[in-house]
C-alpha cells in the first residue's frame, strides 16, 4: 500500500510559516479496571509487602504468567529493570573483575549493572543502520577475563541473537540480553528473552509493558534463578521451598531490596494480557508511518530482515545529513517547529561518560572506580565510529504510539514529508545562522 500524503513545499515554521500541528500521544500507560480494581483491593486489604510466592500469590502468580510468555523459563520479578539485570549477573555469578562486552548506544542502566558487580564493562561497537550491538566486533574484544556477552535490544529492536549465542557458545562465554525495551519482539522466530542464559526487562512506567516501577529476570538455568534472586531478598523471608541445599548456608539478609513490590506484581499480570495485542498496533503504526515515508529522501527508518519483528518501543530514524547537505540538529529544529519533538535518545558513546573516568575523575566517589582503576580500564577516546555516527544522526520519537493513533502517525509523516520538500531552505538557513543546539536526551 502506498502512502496518500503529499509532501507541502509552504515554509516551514521554523523560517516563518505556519506549523504543521503538534504532535500528541495518547494517554500511557493505561491500565485495564480490572487491573485497577486488583490494585485497589491491595491497598484495601493492607496486602503491601512480602517477598516469596508462597507468601504473596500475586507474585507466584506474575511470574508463571512471564514464564508462560517466555518457553516456560525461570522468572524472577523485580522491583525495577537495574535490579532484574543486576540479578542476571549476578545468577551467572559475574563479579570481580571479570569482563564483560557490550554496547556504549544504551540507556546507563544496561552498564551500571555491570559496574555494580564490580565488573568491567567492554565497548564495541554498533550497527550504524540500528544502534544494535555489531556481533562481528565482538570477537577480536575477547580476552582471558571475558565471562559474557551483554546484548540490549535497544528501541524494541531484537539483537540478532543467533549470531551473538554462536559466538558465545564458540568461546564459552554466556550472554545476557537486556530486553528493558523489547517485551515481545523476535527474531527468526526466537523471541527476546529466551535465547541468553539470562535476561533483564524493566518494566517502568514508559516501557511497552509497563507497571510503575517494576522488572524480572528470565533464565533457563534454575540454579541462576536462585543465585539472582539470593541478591535482591532474604531467603528466609520467602521460603518458597526449592532452594538448593548448596546454596542455604549463603542465604541471608545482606542483600539489596530488590524483589517486586506485590501490588506491581499484579500490575505485570495484568499487563501481559493485553501485551500482544498492543504489539499488533505499535507494529501497525510503525508499518503505516514507513509506507507514508516511502517517497521519502533523508530521514530513513531501519529496513528490517524477513524474521525481524521489532516491538518500537521508540520509532528510531537516521537523517542521511551527507545527502541533505544539513545537520541532524537543525533538521530536528525544524520538525519540532513543526510540532514534532524527536531527539537522539543517546547523547554519547557510554564509554565518553565522566564518571567512568578514574584518570581524572573530579565528582562524587563512585563504587566502581577503583575496580576500573585496578584493571586500567581506560575508555578515554575509544574510537566506535558507527556508535558516533548514531550519536549524530539518530532520532528517536515517541514509546506511547500504542493506543489508536494513526492521526498522529499521518501527522508525523507529514511534518518529516514537509521539512525535506523545504530542505534548500533550511540548508540556507543553517549556513546563515549555523547548527541549532544539539536535539539529544540530557
Ligand atoms: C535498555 C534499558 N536497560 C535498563 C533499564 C533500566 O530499567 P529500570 O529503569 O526499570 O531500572 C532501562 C530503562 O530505564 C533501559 O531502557
Amino acid at each position: 500500500m502506498s502512502s496518500t500524503l503529499a509532501p507541502t513545499a509552504a515554509k516551514l515554521a521554523l523560517l516563518g510559516g505556519t506549523p504543521v500541528g503538534k504532535i500528541t500521544y495518547p494517554k500511557f500507560p493505561t491500565f485495564t479496571d480490572r487491573a485497577i480494581a486488583r490494585t485497589v483491593e491491595m491497598l484495601r486489604t493492607g496486602k503491601l509487602f512480602g517477598v516469596g510466592r508462597k507468601h504473596v500469590p500475586e507474585i507466584g502468580e506474575a511470574e508463571e504468567v512471564i514464564s508462560r510468555y517466555h518457553g516456560g523459563r525461570h522468572v524472577l520479578a523485580t522491583s525495577s529493570g537495574h535490579a532484574a539485570l543486576q540479578s542476571a549477573l549476578a545468577g551467572l555469578e559475574i563479579c570481580g573483575g571479570d569482563e564483560v562486552i557490550t554496547t556504549p548506544y544504551t540507556w546507563g542502566a544496561s552498564i551500571s549493572c555491570i559496574l555494580h558487580q564490580n565488573a568491567i564493562p567492554v565497548f564495541v561497537d554498533v550497527e550504524r543502520a540500528t544502534g544494535l550491538i555489531d556481533p562481528e566486533s565482538i570477537e577480536a574484544a575477547i580476552t582471558p577475563r571475558t565471562k559474557a556477552i551483554l546484548a540490549v535490544h535497544i528501541f524494541g529492536q531484537p539483537a540478532n541473537l543467533k549470531r551473538l549465542r554462536a559466538i558465545a557458545d564458540k568461546h564459552k562465554l554466556m550472554l545476557i540480553e537486556d530486553g528493558s525495551q523489547a517485551h515481545g519482539a523476535e527474531i527468526d522466530g526466537l523471541r527476546v528473552g529466551t535465547v541468553g542464559d539470562a535476561a533483564g526487562f524493566s518494566c517502568m512506567g514508559g516501557k511497552i509493558l509497563a507497571t510503575t516501577e517494576s522488572g524480572y529476570m528470565v533464565t533457563p538455568h534454575e540454579n541462576v534463578y536462585w543465585k539472582g534472586a539470593m541478591i535482591g531478598q532474604h531467603m528466609g523471608r520467602a521460603t518458597d521451598g526449592g532452594m538448593p541445599e548448596e546454596l542455604k548456608p549463603y542465604s541471608d539478609s545482606l542483600v539489596y531490596t530488590y524483589r517486586v513490590a506485590p501490588f506491581n506484581a499484579v500490575l505485570l499480570t495484568e499487563q501481559f494480557a493485553k501485551l500482544d495485542a498492543e504489539l499488533v498496533e505499535r507494529r501497525r503504526h510503525a508499518d503505516l508511518l514507513r509506507q507514508h515515508l516511502a517517497g521519502g529522501k533523508y530521514l530513513r527508518l531501519p529496513d528490517y530482515a524477513a524474521g525481524v519483528k521489532p516491538s518500537y518501543h521508540l520509532i528510531s530514524f537516521t537523517l542521511d545529513s551527507a545527502t541533505a547537505g544539513i545537520t541532524r540538529d537543525t533538521f530536528a529544529a525544524a520538525l519540532k517547529a513543526e510540532g514534532f519533538n524527536a531527539i537522539g535518545y543517546v547523547p554519547s558513546p557510554i564509554s565518553d561518560w565522566p564518571r567512568l573516568h578514574w584518570q581524572n575523575y573530579q565528582g562524587p566517589r563512585v563504587s566502581w572506580l577503583s575496580t576500573l582503576a585496578a584493571a586500567k580500564v581506560d575508555y578515554r577516546n575509544l574510537p566506535l565510529p558507527n556508535t558516533r555516527w548514531r550519536v549524530d544522526h539518530a532520532l528517536e520519537s515517541g514509546f506511547d504510539m500504542v493506543a489508536p493513533n494513526e492521526p498522529m502517525i499521518e501527522r508525523m509523516a507529514e511534518i518529516i514529508l514537509k521539512v525535506e520538500a523545504n530542505i534548500d531552505a533550511l540548508r540556507d538557513h543553517e549556513r546563515k545562522v549555523g547548527p541549532a543546539a544539539p536535539a539529544v536526551r540530557g
